[in-house]
C-alpha cells in the first residue's frame, strides 16, 4: 500500500491550493512563484476550476486556499468560492487586497468564503510601497479594517526579508492598532522570483537574530490577544522545515493553467513532467502519477536519510531547495547539518551577508515584462 510521509494510511490531499492566476498588480522581488510566469496564458476557465475542486472533495480535501498569485483579478472569485462553500470546503483567500473593495468583500461573506488573509510588505507605506512596486499600503490597510468589520478573524502575513526584518517591532504595533488576531511572519523562500534576487533579500544572520528577540517579547507581550508565528530563515538553520509535510502527503496545488504539482515550486525541477487536469482527473493525479510519487514515502532516499531517525518528522527538507542548492531533488536539503552539502552552504550564506553588492545590486521585480526577458535569456 502507498504510505504518506507520516504513516500508513494512504495520503489523501487534504489540503488544495488554487493558484488561480499567475497575474498580479504587485511586483515583489520575493515572490516565490516561477520566472517564467509569461508562458502561462491559458487559465482554467470557472467550469474547469468546479470539476477540480469537486474531484479533489471527493479524494478527502477539507480545505481550499485561492491565491495566485493574486486571486482578486479573477473576475469569477465569487463564483468559485461559493462552489467551494457548497461542496463543504474551508475555503481560505490569501491576498494583498489589491482589486478588493467592500463590495466584494460583502460578495465574499455571501458566498460563504471563511477565512481572509492580507498581506503587507512593510510596516510603512514607503517601504511596502516600495518593494510591492506600486502605491497600495493605505489601500491594503483600510481592506485589513473592513475585513475585520465583516465579522473575518485579521489574519496578517509579512514575508521577511533584509529590508524589513528590522521593522518587526513596527509591523507588530502595527498589527495590534489594526486589532489583528493572527500575524505570520513568514520568510522569504528563496524559489523563483525569491532566489533570482536572493543576494538581495537574505538578512543576516544578526538581523535574524534581532528579529527573533522581539518577535518573542512580543508573542509574550500580546499572549491571549494576537498569536504571533515567527519563522527563522531555514537558511540559517541546521535541521530541515518538514516542507510540505512530505512529498504528496496532505498538499495538492493547481497552477492557473491546470499543471497538479505536489507544491508551487516543484516546477523547476527536471525531468518531472507534471500532470494536467485537463487529461487527467485527480485521483489518477494523486495517487497513480509517477511524478506524485516520485518522492513520496522514504524508499526514494539517500543517505544520510535513508538511515536517519528523523527522517518521519522533516522528510528530508524540501525536494525543491535540495535541486536549487546541491543539484540533485533526491539529496538531503543542505539546509541539515547532516548533509554533505551544509558547510557549503554556510560558506554561501556568510558570503552572500559579507557581500557589498546585496545591498547595490538592484532588485529584480516580478513583472510580465521582467519574465519575458528571462525567458528569452533563459529559453
Ligand atoms: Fe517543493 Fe519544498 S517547495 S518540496
Amino acid at each position: 500500500m502507498r504510505t504518506s510521509g507520516s504513516s500508513l494510511a494512504p495520503p489523501r490531499p487534504l489540503w488544495l491550493l488554487a493558484e488561480l492566476t499567475y497575474r498580479c498588480p504587485l511586483q515583489c522581488p520575493y515572490c516565490s512563484n516561477p520566472v517564467d510566469i509569461a508562458r502561462y496564458r491559458d487559465e482554467l476557465t470557472t467550469e474547469e476550476w468546479v470539476r477540480v475542486f469537486s474531484e479533489a472533495r471527493a479524494l478527502g480535501a477539507v480545505q481550499l486556499g485561492f491565491s495566485g498569485v493574486e486571486a482578486l483579478v479573477r473576475k469569477d472569485l465569487e463564483i468559485l468560492i461559493a462552489e467551494a462553500h457548497a461542496l463543504g470546503f474551508y475555503t481560505n483567500l490569501l491576498t494583498s487586497g489589491i482589486g478588493m473593495d467592500e463590495r466584494r468583500i460583502r460578495a465574499f461573506k455571501d458566498a460563504g468564503l471563511d477565512h481572509i488573509q492580507i498581506s503587507f510588505q512593510a510596516s510603512n507605506a514607503e517601504l511596502n510601497d516600495f518593494i510591492a512596486g506600486n502605491d497600495s499600503f493605505h489601500h491594503k490597510r483600510e481592506m485589513a479594517r473592513l475585513v475585520k468589520a465583516y465579522d473575518y478573524p485579521m489574519v496578517l502575513c509579512f514575508v521577511l526579508h533584509r529590508h524589513n526584518t528590522d521593522q518587526v517591532a513596527e509591523i507588530l504595533d502595527m498589527a495590534y492598532a489594526l486589532k489583528a488576531d493572527y500575524v505570520e511572519l513568514a520568510t522569504t523562500q528563496y524559489y523563483g522570483w525569491a532566489l533570482l534576487n536572493r543576494d538581495q533579500l537574505l538578512p543576516t544572520r544578526e538581523q535574524v537574530e534581532r528579529a527573533e528577540a522581539v518577535a518573542h517579547r512580543y508573542q509574550q507581550e500580546f499572549a491571549g490577544r494576537i498569536k504571533i508565528l515567527y519563522v527563522v530563515p531555514d537558511y540559517y538553520e541546521d535541521r530541515p522545515k518538514a516542507c510540505m509535510k512530505g512529498w504528496g502527503s496532505i498538499f495538492l496545488t493547481i497552477a492557473p493553467d491546470g499543471t497538479a504539482l505536489p507544491c508551487h515550486a516543484a516546477g523547476s525541477l527536471p525531468g518531472l513532467s507534471f500532470p494536467n487536469v485537463r487529461e487527467h482527473g485527480i485521483e489518477w493525479i494523486w495517487n497513480a502519477s509517477p511524478d506524485f510519487n516520485r518522492f513520496r514515502g522514504f524508499d526514494w532516499m539517500k543517505e544520510p536519510c535513508r538511515s536517519c531517525p528523523e527522517q518521519t518528522k522533516d522528510f528530508g527538507g524540501c525536494r525543491c531547495q535540495a535541486y536549487l542548492l546541491t543539484g540533485d531533488a533526491a539529496n538531503a536539503d543542505p539546509v541539515c547539518a547532516k548533509s554533505p552539502h551544509h558547510a557549503e552552504l554556510g560558506r554561501r550564506v556568510q558570503a552572500i551577508a559579507d557581500a557589498p553588492s546585496g545591498n547595490t545590486v538592484p532588485l529584480v521585480f516580478r513583472n510580465m515584462r521582467n519574465s519575458k526577458r528571462r525567458i528569452e535569456s533563459h529559453p
